[in-house]
């Protein structure tokens, strides 16, 4: 067939198509041309992005290992150590899926030091702060959530206090935890409802907050920044998304599934001993994006804890309107304390996740 004739074919199977689907290419070409800033071009300006990919990876690999996973007391742990053990490259695909969980909290925390340092969640972006909260609170709640299907000894009890912590809120605490454990004590419907959460709920809320969230980066544009010193000319001010963008985050997309390749190879994910229901384990220690909280419960009380980590997740939902209320007080001053509450908040957060870590109790 000559070159012309299988072009025309294609003319018109892409004209057919337009019929059945007739959508305006043009609108879609201008709206993956939107100008984002320059500062973009640096990897650490553009987190979120990350965090998407690495969000996309997730929804992969757990879609794989819902084909072998059973969300039953009796038979999870043994579904899980069929995963790694039995299962052609099911270890592989499962530590792929623990190291990008874990590289996903990373990017989801600096990209929200970024945006604060930035302070990009100013007039009009507090809404999408407030996203960007309900969205890191989400990534958490995968976590914990998918610690717990594991069905060990430590991730048992991990769930079990994660459980005690939720009842000790005020109010409507006992209604949580009950809901959470589908009864006064950890059991049968635990699992079934973390499950659930995890594979269903948590997605179909992702996606919804996802959509809002890049809706209105879309809407309002990324917030362009000026630092000391810098030169910016007409020229170089913006770039195209698509293209350029795009193809720096599949670039950033492609080294991470290398480094998250290597680090499964090195440190595949391991199974401890199974869930014991009537033996508590002498140390019980949660992942290390609650080391923080786990930390603040041993110094406290329980209830005292709750309410710590509940205000300070206020103080964070709400802070772009806290940050004006400041900024209305001390006009440009302002930039040096908010500089300054951002990093004793940083450095007390590490500070307690170091202690928890090292700590033998
Ligand atoms: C799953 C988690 C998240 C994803 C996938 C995500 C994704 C993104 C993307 C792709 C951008 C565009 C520019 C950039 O990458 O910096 C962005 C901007 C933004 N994000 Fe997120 N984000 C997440 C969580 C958060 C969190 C935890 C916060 C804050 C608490 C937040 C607040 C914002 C704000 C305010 C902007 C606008 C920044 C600007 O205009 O410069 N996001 N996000």
């Amino acid at each position: 067939m000559s070159t012309s004739a299988s072009s025309s074919k294609l003319g018109a199977l892409a004209g057919r198509f337009n019929e059945l689907f007739p959508m305006d290419w043009e609108l879609v070409r201008h709206a993956g041309a939107e100008p984002v800033p320059y500062h973009l071009k640096k990897w650490w300006f553009c987190l979120g992005g990350t965090a998407m990919v690495l969000f996309i990876v997730q929804v992969i690999t757990g879609i794989m290992l819902a084909f072998y996973y059973v969300p039953s007391p009796d038979h999870a742990y043994a579904s899980v150590e069929t995963i790694t053990h039995g299962v052609r490259y099911g270890w592989f695909i499962r530590s792929i899926h623990m190291w990008s969980s874990n590289f996903m909290i990373v990017a989801v925390f600096l990209h929200m030091l970024r945006v604060f340092f930035t302070r990009s969640y100013r007039n009009p972006r507090q809404l999408n702060w407030m996203v960007g909260v309900m969205l890191l609170g989400l990534t958490l709640t995968f976590g914990f959530t998918g610690y717990s299907l594991v069905y060990e000894q430590l991730s048992f009890w991990g769930a079990t206090v994660g459980c005690n912590l939720a009842g000790a809120l005020p109010l409507i605490g006992p209604w949580v935890g009950d809901f959470m454990r589908g009864g006064p004590e950890v059991g049968e419907q635990t699992l079934t409802r973390f499950y659930m959460l995890h594979v269903a709920i948590l997605p179909v809320i992702a996606f919804i907050l996802l959509g809002i969230h890049v809706m209105i980066i879309r809407l309002h544009g990324v917030t362009e920044l000026q630092f000391e010193g810098e030169v910016i000319t007409d020229d170089n001010r913006f770039f195209r998304f698509w293209p350029e963008h795009v193809t720096m985050e599949i670039l950033v997309g492609v080294l991470l599934m290398y480094i998250l390749t290597i680090l499964a190879l090195i440190f595949p994910a391991d199974l401890g001993a199974q869930a014991d229901p009537t033996t508590t384990p002498a140390h019980i220690k949660p992942e290390w994006y609650f080391y923080f909280n786990y930390r603040m419960l041993k110094l406290t009380t329980l209830k005292m804890s709750v309410a710590l980590t509940g205000a300070l997740g206020g103080v964070l939902f709400f802070w772009p309107f806290i940050d004006g209320w400041i900024e209305k007080r001390l006009g440009a001053k302002s930039d040096r304390i908010v500089v300054l509450i951002g990093t004793i908040a940083f450095l007390a957060f590490l500070g307690l996740t170091i202690w928890e870590a090292v700590a033998a109790h």
